[in-house]
């Protein structure tokens, strides 16, 4: 049987929680799911190398043998092919980020017929979670504990030094 293999795209600047969410509920749906950093041209300022942020994903999540990660540039739909992926995963907590994803998966669509973008939803204690804010607030000295997993919460508390 043709297993179903998933791509779940992303900045993951750093991984939060919400994301872990995502990556579980994935794993259940699919065969493979291959949770890939994307080198964004227009995103010069993240705050994580590609591989601070494989290092993270690597130290927060374990135990899933249908997990794996990796890092791309260039086109989704491109990387998908690559990979034989069937499905696109997004995570969506609010309706703002509706327009944005809607716009994405059509131009994907048209990009690609055969690739489905499939949406889920983090639980709701999630929901407000982002990597934007988790930056500002690791920035400001704030506590991010029980927004990223206890290694992401590390790294931060390195990068900023406090
Ligand atoms: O976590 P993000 O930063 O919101 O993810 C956005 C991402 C990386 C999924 C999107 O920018 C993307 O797919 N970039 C790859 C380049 C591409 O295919 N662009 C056209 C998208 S319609």
């Amino acid at each position: 049987m043709h297993k179903k293999i998933a791509v779940y795209p992303g900045s993951f600047d750093p991984l939060t929680n919400g994301h872990i969410d995502i990556i579980r509920r994935a794993c259940r749906l699919f065969d493979k799911v291959v949770t890939a950093i994307v080198l964004n041209p227009n995103k010069q300022n993240s705050l994580f190398s590609v591989d601070e942020r494989l290092d993270m994903l690597a130290n927060a999540i374990d135990g899933k043998t249908n997990l794996e990660f990796d890092s791309f540039e260039g086109l989704l739909v491109d990387y998908a092919d690559q990979i034989n992926a069937d499905v696109i995963i997004r995570g969506i907590r609010a309706f703002s980020d509706f327009e944005y994803e809607m716009q994405m998966a059509l131009m994907n669509k048209r990009l690609s017929d055969e690739l489905e973008t499939v949406f889920l939803m983090p639980r709701e204690e999630h929901t407000y979670v982002s990597s934007r804010l988790v930056k500002e607030i690791a920035s400001l000295g704030g506590s991010v504990n029980g927004l990223v997993h206890p290694y992401v919460e590390q790294q931060l508390i390195k990068k900023f030094g406090n």
